[in-house]
């Protein structure tokens, strides 16, 4: 589903490279969580799989797709029509509410106006936002930011998502429910899951969990091969060391 090949990215101010010849293959329906120090890329890797971002060097494919021989026009269909993305700090449009925000990804892809409002009210109960449609992103607390950002990234029914912090603004209980949201696409939809995150209870729910350090991936723990959450205590450890 995602295939990437020797890719690289380093930031014009950047001393060194963010991402460093990074080769990575997720199968459909996998669910990979992504963990790693801060600066060690994670944000980074997950714009140039999204196509936000494009590599210095190397390849990035997307259901068979290459993404670095598309026109900026025609990755962005990709973008809105494969990937929901659920970014690190919600990018929520300000002067939009809770509707229109969920509502922004079928609009731009002029879906029609009844099939917007089912899947909008759908979203919206599922993620508990009953009573904050007409809110703006102002008014909301941090977790229903985050919880708009994630209706909003379901919106279009995407085949991947790719997630930066899902869980980073949520008490445990919210935790909980959103993951449990992912983890029910997983199953049931078989829906392909990257999700970064510095949480090893939320880590373990994934199957398999990339390290990253300094750009690279240092290890990757696929659940049945291993003991998971030992492996990732270990590198924790290390890191502290
Ligand atoms: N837009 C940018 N311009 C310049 N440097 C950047 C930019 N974004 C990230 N970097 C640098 O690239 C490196 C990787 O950043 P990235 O945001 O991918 O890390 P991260 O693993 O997501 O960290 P965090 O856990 O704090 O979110 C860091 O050294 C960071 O300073
Ligand atoms: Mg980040």
């Amino acid at each position: 589903m995602i295939t990437l090949e020797g890719v690289s990215k380093k930031y014009p101010s950047g001393e060194r490279p963010a991402v460093e010849e990074v080769g990575l293959h997720v199968e459909p329906g996998e669910f990979v969580a992504v963990m790693g120090p801060s600066g060690s890329g994670k944000s980074t890797l997950l714009n140039l799989i999204g196509g936000l971002d494009v590599p210095d060097q190397g390849k990035i494919s997307i259901d068979g797709l290459s993404l670095h021989n598309l026109l900026e026009k025609r990755r962005t269909l990709i973008r809105r029509r494969k990937i929901g993305y659920i970014f690190q700090n919600y990018k929520l449009l300000p002067k939009l509410n809770v509707r229109e925000n969920i509502a922004f990804p079928m609009s731009m892809d002029r879906c029609p106006r009844e099939d917007i409002q089912i899947r909008v009210q759908q979203l919206i109960s599922d993620l508990d936002l009953e009573g904050k449609e007409h809110s703006f992103p102002a008014e909301l607390s941090g977790g229903q930011q985050q919880r708009v950002a994630i209706a909003r990234a379901l919106a279009m029914q995407p085949r991947v998502i790719l997630a930066d912090e899902p869980t980073g603004n949520l008490d445990y209980r919210r935790s909980y429910e959103v993951l449990e949201i992912l983890s029910r696409l997983h199953r049931k939809e078989r829906l392909t899951i990257v999700m970064v995150t510095h949480d090893l209870s939320v880590a373990g729910c994934a199957e398999r969990v990339l390290l990253l350090e300094d750009g690279c991936i240092k290890s990757d723990i696929r659940q049945t091969e291993v003991n998971l959450q030992r492996a990732l205590e270990d590198f924790l450890a290390k890191l502290q060391t």
